[in-house]
């Protein structure tokens, strides 16, 4: 879609919403990297002089970002990137080696997928190496420019950086952060992580090596700030194409953040998370209500998208459960009661649902042992019970014992909803003692 800009004239709604759609979805679905991220200027300061100081001036450096889940590392280290590359030298330059401790998990893997990025399987070749560190220098050494005066600057980033410590002897890191002290080459070495104490982890070796630079992201936010936040996000920008549209939308965004019940649902979102992340997912459910014939969004959007987004994913499991298994998740719920919450084992379980069944006299609720246990199983998959000590496997099955992992509200929630759930089990499930 053409982004041209109609100053007196409007464009027909159906092309103002599909206008609207792209530019949320560019802005909540990752797609397109904020032009100043918000709320993190120092560190953004912090980090490109940092890498500055590599890519252009070859000094070497390490340094980790450190923050929550969806508190914008990712997102803070590409935008520096995509500032430092802006400069030709640098971009003509810099080599960029991007590791995942979730991808590579050992470092033989590792070293691989380096010699990968930096196109050097073919300079490597068949040689054998005796050791990491000669293999990384001999990676660096290859790197060199033609007079072999200079190297050429590589960057290291190690996303999920902590899953790196876990490493056998901590060997990659041991030897990045070496290089990274000495005047081997210059590197420079980001780790990313959201391990507040990541550097208890490092070896002692190791932890001498590192710089010890830290970039926090951690969100001070108050509520208004958060609102406000919203409301910008939500807002359509300058450049819209339809002025008026864009009035209207902006106008009807900001009654809304001022409506009691909105509000409120912020404030509870608040209280769980501050982060992007989730509140993108909010309002990308609030957004996907809004169409040409309701071209703006109303408070009951909002409260009906939290609510999604609050919905429990365990009491949502509950709904692919057949009855049988249903009614044994009943049963140690009665179970806990008479019990307190001591666990149970499968015995208890089937003796519970028996009673069940002799205050009835039709056979549909008739299982075979085999069955049942095998009903059980498949609880036990889905994580909604767990054993209380794994190391008594050798339990006869029967008699290991068992947790329940759902609360009372998740069960009556989830039965409430359950599709055709008869009625007598409901009774039962409501029933004070089995
Ligand atoms: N300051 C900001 N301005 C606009 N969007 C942001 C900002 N910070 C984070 N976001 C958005 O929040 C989402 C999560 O950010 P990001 O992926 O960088 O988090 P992260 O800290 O790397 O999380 P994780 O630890 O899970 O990798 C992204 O969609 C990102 O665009
Ligand atoms: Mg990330």
């Amino acid at each position: 879609m053409s982004k041209r800009k109609v100053k007196d004239d409007h464009m027909p709604v159906g092309e103002c919403i599909t206008q609207v759609q792209e530019v949320f979805r560019e802005r909540f679905c990752c797609q397109k990297l904020p032009e100043q991220p918000e709320g993190v200027e120092s560190q953004h300061k912090h980090l490109l002089e940092l890498l500055k100081r590599t890519a252009v001036h070859g000094e070497s450096n390490s340094v980790l970002i450190v923050g929550p889940r969806g508190a914008g590392k990712t997102m803070l280290l590409k935008c520096v990137l995509r500032d430092l590359l802006e400069e030709k030298e640098v971009e003509k330059n810099l080599l960029q080696v991007h590791l995942n401790g979730l991808l590579q998990t050992d470092d033989r893997i590792a070293l691989k997928e380096i010699t990968r990025q930096l196109n050097l399987e073919n300079v490597v070749g068949d040689k054998v190496f005796g050791s990491f560190a000669e293999t990384l220098g001999f990676l660096l050494e290859a790197l060199k420019k033609g007079d072999r005066s200079s190297s050429r600057p590589v960057l290291f980033v190690l996303d999920e950086f902590d899953l790196f410590a876990h490493h056998k002897n901590q060997t990659l890191l041991y030897n990045l952060f070496d290089v990274s002290q000495s005047a081997q080459a210059p590197i420079a070495v980001v780790g990313v992580t959201c391990r507040l104490d990541v550097l208890e982890l490092l070896e002692k070796r190791v932890k001498s090596r590192f710089s010890h630079r830290q970039i926090h992201l951690l969100s001070s936010l108050t509520f208004p700030q958060y609102a406000e936040r919203v409301r910008t996000q939500l807002s359509l920008p300058d450049d819209f194409p339809d002025d008026k549209f864009a009035q209207d939308w902006n106008a009807s965004v900001k009654n809304l953040c001022e409506d009691k019940s909105v509000e409120e649902v912020l404030q509870r979102h608040f209280n769980s998370s501050k982060d992007y992340r989730m509140m993108h997912m909010l309002l990308m459910l609030c957004l996907s209500r809004v169409s040409v014939a309701k071209p703006n969004i109303k408070p009951a959007d909002v409260l009906e998208a939290s609510k999604m987004c609050f919905t429990d994913a365990k009491a949502n499991m509950l709904h692919g459960l057949s009855i049988l298994e249903l009614c044994l998740v009943i049963a140690m719920k009665h179970l806990n009661d008479v019990y307190e919450g001591e666990p149970f084992n499968l015995q208890m379980v089937h003796n519970e649902f028996k009673k069940f069944l002799h205050r009835k006299s039709s056979s549909m609720y008739n299982f075979e042992q085999p069955v049942i246990m095998k009903a059980f199983e498949h609880l036990q998959q889905l994580e909604l019970i767990r054993p209380v000590d794994s190391s008594s496997a050798k339990t006869q099955r029967e008699y290991q014992l068992m947790r329940l992992m759902l609360d009372h509200s998740q069960i009556m929630e989830a039965l409430q909803k359950y599709p055709q759930c008869p009625t007598d089990v409901k009774q039962w499930a409501m029933s004070a003692f089995g």
